[in-house]
């Protein structure tokens, strides 16, 4: 049983962080802010499915060149010819942005073609979970391998074009799970912590080297509905399952919104907003609530699924949207659970 005390407790807290923390990214762009976007080249990786694919088409739609990076190249071109319809440009470059000459390749079709990069989104990511020890190493690698290596590959070619150009903006895009560490989730938590604090270091050395034109966000999402619960590696023994999943296009208008207005660290909605407050100034105790939450999610109540690798090691041809059907599918297994249980 999920313990309701705990999940209440756990959201007094959130909603208390979420008071201290900042507001909302607006969902609407204002006049200024569209026409910024027209003509912008942008890079994008993950835009297959999920968050990418989402800001991939907003983007489109302002009228920017899009570049558009990920393994399933069938998809990509789907996106493409999506993004041409909705008004912006695309490119389509095939890239696993753990092996550093793809992301070489990336960036020079990119300036071969748009002539320059003005925002260069580090998306692509990968999760697994169950208990740290049942989760085989290779997993445990390529979760490295693709949010902690891709990010740095990433950051350092654009950092060096940027350099060369005199301005550009890097978007990493971390988790909630950068600031608090999350069970079952072990390598993904410090994928994302090594992610905030590649993203910190840099605005130092940006500050220390007066490159004031050049910037790096770490946005932080909270759980979102997106294919990523289709395409993790779960050891959990259950379905992957998460709390209060928010709406994918409530991220995608952040990321955009924070590509335009770059500050250091963008937590996405007042869960994580809230989350990362309460998590600084009560850290042991956010820690553990999570914990019984998910654990209670996850662990006690979740159907049963089989081990997976997900799409760790190869693409797979499932998940390809913006939003995941998870809350759907969730919301499915509650009502068997309870036509089963009567709870
Ligand atoms: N959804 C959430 O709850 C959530 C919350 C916080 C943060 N995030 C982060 O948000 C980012 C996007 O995730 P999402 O939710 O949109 O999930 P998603 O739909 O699974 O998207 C992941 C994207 O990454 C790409 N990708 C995976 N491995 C890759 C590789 N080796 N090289 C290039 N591309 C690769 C995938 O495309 P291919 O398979 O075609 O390569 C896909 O386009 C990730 O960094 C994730 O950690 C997600």
């Amino acid at each position: 049983m999920i313990r309701r005390q705990t999940f209440a407790a756990g959201l007094a807290v959130v909603m208390l962080g979420a008071s201290l923390g900042g507001c909302a990214a607006p969902s609407q762009l204002m006049q200024s802010e569209r026409q910024w976007l027209v003509g912008r080249t942008y890079v994008v990786t993950g835009a297959s499915s999920g968050f990418g694919r989402g800001v991939a088409l907003k983007l489109a739609s302002h009228g920017s060149n899009v570049i558009l990076a990920a393994r399933r190249t069938e998809t990509l071109k789907e996106v493409a010819a999506e993004v041409r319809a909705a008004g912006g440009t695309p490119l389509v470059v095939t890239t696993d942005v753990s092996r550093p000459a793809d992301i070489d390749r990336l960036a020079k079709a990119a300036v071969e073609r748009f002539g320059r990069i003005d925002v260069w989104i580090n998306n692509a990511g990968v999760g697994a979970i169950g208990r740290f020890e049942d989760v085989p190493l290779r997993d445990y690698d390529r979760v490295i391998d693709v949010n902690l290596k891709g990010v740095v590959y990433g950051s350092h070619t654009a950092m060096r074009l940027f350099r060369q150009q005199g301005y550009g903006t890097i978007v990493n895009i971390s988790s909630v799970e950068g600031e608090v560490p999350l069970a079952y989730q072990a390598i993904y938590s410090a994928s994302k912590h090594a992610v905030n604090g590649l993203g910190a270091a840099l605005n130092q050395e940006l500050r220390l080297n007066n490159q004031q034109n050049v910037k790096v966000v770490t946005v932080m999402p909270w759980a979102a509905d997106t294919p990523f619960f289709q395409h993790v590696a779960n050891y959990s023994g259950g379905t992957p399952r998460m709390i209060l999943l928010d709406d994918p296009q409530t991220v995608v208008d952040t990321i955009v919104w924070a590509s335009i207005h770059p500050t250091k660290e963008v937590a996405v909605g007042w869960k994580a907003q809230g989350a990362v407050a309460a998590h600084r100034l009560f850290p042991d105790l956010t820690e553990h609530i999570a914990g019984d939450v998910y654990h209670g999610v996850q662990i006690e109540t979740a159907p049963p699924a089989s081990p997976t690798s997900g799409t760790l090691h190869e693409p797979m041809r499932a998940g390809t949207t913006v939003d995941g059907g998870v809350r759907e599918r969730m919301r499915r297994e509650d009502q068997q659970r309870r036509e089963q249980f009567g709870s």
